[in-house]
């Protein structure tokens, strides 16, 4: 007999019940709120789910959501980027992501910077069909020294997007925001990840301290201060993410 796949287990009805700051409040499922309060939920307990260490992108682990993936994927192709510099290589699945998206638009590298690249992880990318397609930097993505190997790495008329995906304390996002968000040329995106720690503060390893020490508190400082980028609600549109106000758009050019 064929087992009922799991969606089917189960058919919890169509109003729920949430506690809010506010008191309890019922809910629909089927209406807009009800899907943005479970999109919400869905993401805080995925988080801790770890759903994000699930996907690979050919053959390569990918630390995002599948709703992340798309939505980068939607970017790429819209801004047509000749580079996109990843801060935060992990596993390398989205060098690899990346580097498929340029590899269809036939042009373009990524530059993958992570502190360290595992000995397996760095074997793994470079034997990948893509590998010709990006190059790994080991090193603090804040460190000068990394920034200029970066920098040297960029041609004077390339289209360059960023995506910041290291350490996700504020102040390290805060300086990667000032160090790399430069390199961002009109029309294209910095996108940096993990805002959603925010509100993870009550989840079982999260923090009490992400309210405020988080990528999106970077973020929001950066875009008081600097009207060179806006938040782009958009690559949010499928609730679910990890990175929300996570897409800043270069809508000025960079000062001189
Ligand atoms: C969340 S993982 C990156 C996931 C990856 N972007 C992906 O999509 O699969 C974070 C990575 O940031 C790296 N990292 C932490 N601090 C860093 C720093 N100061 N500079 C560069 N990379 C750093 C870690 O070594 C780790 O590999």
């Amino acid at each position: 007999m064929t087992d009922e796949p799991e969606l089917f287990e189960q058919r919890p009805h169509s109003k729920i019940k949430v506690n809010t700051d506010d008191g309890p409040r019922e809910l629909d499922i089927y209406t807009p709120e009800g899907f943005k309060v479970v999109s919400n939920l869905f993401t805080r307990s995925g988080w801790q789910q770890k759903i994000s260490y699930e996907p690979t992108w050919l053959g390569i682990p990918i630390i995002q959501t599948p709703e992340d993936i798309v939505m980068m994927q939607e970017l790429i192709w819209k801004v047509r980027p000749d580079v996109i510099i990843e801060c935060g290589v992990a596993h390398g699945g989205a060098v690899v992501l990346y580097a498929s998206m340029l590899e269809l638009l036939g042009k373009g590298h990524v530059i993958g910077v992570d502190v360290e690249i595992r000995k397996y992880n760095r074997l793994a990318l470079q034997s990948h069909p893509l590998s010709r397609r990006f190059t790994l930097i080991e090193g603090s993505s804040v460190e000068p020294a990394t920034v200029d190997e970066v920098r040297r790495l960029i041609q004077p008329d390339d289209k360059v997007l960023v995506a910041l995906d290291s350490n996700h304390t504020a102040a390290h996002v805060a300086k990667e925001l000032r160090m790399y968000a430069p390199l961002v040329t009109p029309e294209s995106y910095v996108v940096v990840f993990d805002g959603v720690m925010q509100v993870l503060t009550d989840a079982p390893g999260g923090s009490p301290t992400w309210d405020r020490d988080n990528p999106w508190h970077a973020v929001r400082e950066y875009i008081e201060e600097n009207d060179e980028f806006q938040v782009d609600p958009y690559y949010n549109r499928l609730k679910v993410t990890h990175c929300p106000g996570g897409f800043l758009k270069r809508v000025k050019k960079r000062r001189q």
